[in-house]
């Protein structure tokens, strides 16, 4: 591999894709950000754009201008869009929670559904249909409760799969969530749940096709439970689901170590959870949670968009001053070493 080969052709080679989440308006302000994200990706994930707050804030109130533009965009320059995320708690505007809970009536969430499923039909073709479904802390029988669960019940899930379903056939239909990486029994108890979920629904021939691992990294966590994890992987594609790496960054601990070394802890995080998981042939793709370590969510909010780089988390490939870093270099070579053992 040439030493420019950028990281979609890296990913490429071995056979997988590598893209970024991005907001619409970092993209439009910012030629320097577009130059890196056509060099480095081949998908690329709306941020905030596809959520039901961003898309509908008030009743009716339709807002699909900054997903069409990164749609565009897409289309324009050959890249994919992932489309993230049609339930997720979080990003369900407070209106919508509270008229589901007070009407527990699906027609909201088939009407919601049908404001973008069939809109992008052709662009997107792989949606995370429910988003952060897993909490077996204060879950019920390992399901978070939300508003959805609690109109609905448990089957909230189910429910969700097959209207997106009917609304997008041909896309591809998954489930995104966090914590299955480190040697904890939070984790170890998460990723039981979340098999036994897809166990639930491939037995009643659900449409689901795929798991994301958000792969949010944490370098207070201590060592990933590579053991558990590859295994997690293997039990996931053996129900013949495929799986994506799909919000990789890494937070980090410790900020008043020297940037070297800072940059170092970071890298090596990346490069053991990478070997873990493209060893598993079912994993299709990578995508990091941003490009630049200015516009992660993981800075403090005061000191996003600064350019005192020592003061901000450096959890992404590029540095707030779009300088490559050792983790750009460490999933580079993850790929290629993914492909030597492909
Ligand atoms: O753009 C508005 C701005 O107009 C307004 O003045 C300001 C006031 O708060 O808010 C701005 O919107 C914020 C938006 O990010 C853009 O910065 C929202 O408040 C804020 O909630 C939103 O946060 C996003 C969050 O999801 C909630 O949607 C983060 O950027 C985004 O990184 C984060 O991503 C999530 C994934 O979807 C799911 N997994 C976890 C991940 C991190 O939380």
């Amino acid at each position: 591999m040439s030493e420019a080969a950028p990281l979609r052709r890296a990913a490429l080679g071995a056979g997988r894709y590598f893209g970024a989440a991005v907001r619409a308006d970092q993209l439009a302000g910012d030629d320097r950000l577009r130059a890196v994200l056509l060099r480095d990706c081949s998908v690329i994930t709306p941020e905030i754009h596809l959520k039901w707050d961003a898309v509908e804030p008030a009743p009716g109130a339709w807002r699909h201008g900054a997903a069409d533009d990164l749609v565009a965009f897409g289309k324009d320059h050959g890249i994919q869009v992932r489309g993230h995320t049609l339930i997720w708690e979080q990003s369900t505007p407070r209106w919508a929670r509270e008229r589901l809970l007070h009407d527990r009536d699906w027609a909201l969430v088939d009407r919601w559904f049908g404001a973008v499923l069939p809109r992008y039909r052709d662009a997107i073709r792989q949606w995370d249909v429910v988003n952060e479904p897993i909490d077996t802390e204060h879950g019920d029988g390992g399901m978070r409760r939300t508003s959805f669960q609690r109109a609905f019940g448990n089957d909230y899930v189910e429910r969700a799969l097959r209207a997106a379903h009917a609304q997008a056939p041909a896309a591809a239909l998954y489930i995104n969530d966090y914590s299955f990486d480190y040697a904890n029994p939070v984790d170890a108890a998460r990723r039981t749940a979340l098999l036994r979920l897809i166990e639930r629904l491939k037995r009643r021939d659900v449409p689901i096709h795929g798991i994301g691992l958000q792969a949010h990294l944490d370098l207070a966590k201590g060592a990933l439970d590579e053991a558990g994890l590859g295994r997690f992987l293997r039990e996931v594609a053996g129900f013949g689901l495929e799986i994506a790496v799909t919000e990789l960054d890494v937070r980090e601990s410790d900020r008043r170590a020297p940037l070297p070394l800072r940059d170092r802890r970071v890298a090596d995080a990346v490069a053991a959870y990478l070997g873990v998981v493209l060893a598993e042939p079912a994993v299709k793709g990578v995508i990091t949670w941003g490009l630049s370590d200015r516009d992660s969510w993981l800075q403090d909010q005061d000191s996003r968009n600064r350019t005192d780089l020592a003061g901000l988390n450096r959890g992404l490939p590029y540095d707030a001053l779009l300088g490559r870093k050792p983790m750009y270099w460490t999933i580079r070579q993850a790929f290629a070493e993914a492909r030597a053992i492909a």
